[in-house]
Parts: C-alpha cells; sequence; structure tokens
C-alpha cells in the first residue's frame, strides 16, 4: 500500500482521485469540529467554498433542519449559529441537524478531494477508526493538509504523520512512503508525546490563542477520544462507525 502526504492542498490541485482513499486533515480546527459533530449526532455535514454558497445552500432546509457554521479569521461569521470551536458542537446543539460549513481552509480542502472514491475527514480525534477504515478499503492513501492559506502548517503535518504510523503499524506488508510521508513521520516521531505543544507551538496555535481560543488549541491535541468516521460522499459528510472487532458497518 502506498501513502503519500499532501503537505500543502496545492500539491493535489488537477490530480486524479480514482483508486485512492482521501484523508484529509485540518487538526485546528474544522476537522476536529467535524469529528465532535458527526460523533453528536448530527445529520451530516455540508462543507462548502464561500459564505454565498453556505448561505444558499441552507435555503432548500427548514429552519429548525440546520446550522450554519465556521469561521472567517478564526472568528464565527456575522448571522451563523456555530463558530468552529470543537467543543460548541455538542449534542445539545447538533443532535439531527444537518450542519452547512464553511471555514477558510478545512472545508475547501475536503472539496478539493470530491471525486475520490472515499474522502476521510481525520484528526487526532479519531486517528485510530480512520486508519482501520482505510485499511479496510485497501486503496492507496492520499493523506491531505489542509495547511493555512496556501502554506504549510506545521500542526496538519504532525498528525499525518501520526495516521502514517498508525497505517504502518495495521498493515502487514511494508508501506511504500512517499518523500511527504516520510516528512511527517519525522515530524510526528519528534512530537509523539507532546502533540500539545507541537499544536500551541505552530503558528496558527499561536495566533488562535491570542485570538482567545487556546482551549480549541488544547482539546484538538486529544488521541482517539471518538471512534467515528467522517466520510464524505455527495456534498454530505456523514459518520461512518466502526467496530474494531466487527469490521466496517455504515
Ligand atoms: C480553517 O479551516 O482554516 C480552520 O479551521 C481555521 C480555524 O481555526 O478556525
Amino acid at each position: 500500500m502506498r501513502v503519500d502526504v499532501a503537505l500543502v492542498p496545492q500539491e493535489i490541485e488537477g490530480k486524479n482521485f480514482e483508486d485512492i482513499t482521501a484523508i484529509v486533515i485540518d487538526v485546528l480546527r474544522a476537522g476536529t469540529c467535524i469529528a465532535n459533530a458527526v460523533a453528536n449526532g448530527c445529520d451530516g455535514v455540508i462543507p462548502t467554498v464561500s459564505v454565498e454558497e453556505a448561505m444558499d445552500i441552507s435555503r432548500a432546509y427548514a429552519r429548525d433542519d440546520y446550522l450554519l457554521c465556521g469561521e472567517r479569521k478564526n472568528e464565527k461569521i456575522d448571522g451563523f449559529d456555530l463558530g468552529n470551536s470543537p467543543l460548541e458542537f455538542t449534542e445539545d446543539r447538533v443532535k439531527d441537524k444537518k450542519l452547512i460549513m464553511t471555514t477558510t481552509n478545512g472545508t475547501r480542502a475536503i472539496r478539493t478531494a470530491k471525486t475520490a472514491p472515499d474522502v476521510i475527514v481525520g484528526e487526532f480525534w479519531n486517528l485510530s477508526a480512520c486508519c482501520e477504515l482505510a485499511v479496510t478499503l485497501g486503496r492507496d492513501i492520499l493523506i491531505i493538509c489542509a495547511g493555512q492559506n496556501g502554506r504549510f502548517a506545521m500542526e496538519d503535518a504532525v498528525c499525518a504523520g501520526g495516521f502514517a504510523s498508525k497505517l504502518d503499524g495495521l498493515t502487514n506488508a511494508r508501506l511504500e512512503e512517499t518523500d511527504g510521508c516520510r516528512t511527517a513521520r519525522l515530524l510526528y516521531e519528534t512530537f509523539r508525546n507532546r502533540l500539545g505543544e507541537a499544536l500551541s507551538q505552530s503558528s496558527h496555535g499561536r495566533n488562535l490563542a491570542k485570538a482567545g481560543f487556546g482551549e480549541d488549541v488544547k482539546v484538538a491535541a486529544r488521541i482517539d477520544c471518538v471512534d467515528v468516521v467522517p466520510i464524505f460522499h455527495g456534498g454530505h459528510i456523514v459518520a461512518m462507525d466502526i467496530s474494531r472487532s466487527a469490521g466496517v458497518r455504515a
């Protein structure tokens, strides 16, 4: 199995995703919000690339059935129901609601991979569950780091390295790793016992802390606190639970 890591999303522009399982990572914070939202029983997340697109899509739903969520410049968008803090996505707020979400980098990166047969939204929160599903799917894997405004983001690369390391442990055969994958793994090995530090040292982590979102940075470093795999199919991200003993159940 080949595992590639795109350290910035521009690496995959124009790429053919036909035979690939894509795993999109945006640790701070969109992916972590999505992991929490699907774990808390939302009725799917629709990732959008602009505020206008989110508003347009919302017109197809009754007002009680959806929540608009996301950020611009880290802050909740005017008129939206939720921002982009993982702990906002509680069962109370999101259960049975359709979440229409737009964030600066995360939702855009998810949309970039939309032609892959399976697009998994993977973060530290659901690392093992995502890796188990990806291995079960049996295809080569492309891990896409959402990055920050087109630039490398350390927190996403460390998490990508954690995925590569876990995937290696789950497969019997030797992984074929690209340079991007090896680099991410080296970074992960450096920080594996200090993930909180990696996130808080990253430039986006520091910016979030400065803007009053330090708690979000702290919680995003939790490993395997939910056992749910968000999968993007046909415009919606929905939960796929995997039972480690019984295989995959949709
Ligand atoms: C993004 O998608 O760019 C991030 O989730 C930004 C943020 O931390 O709010």
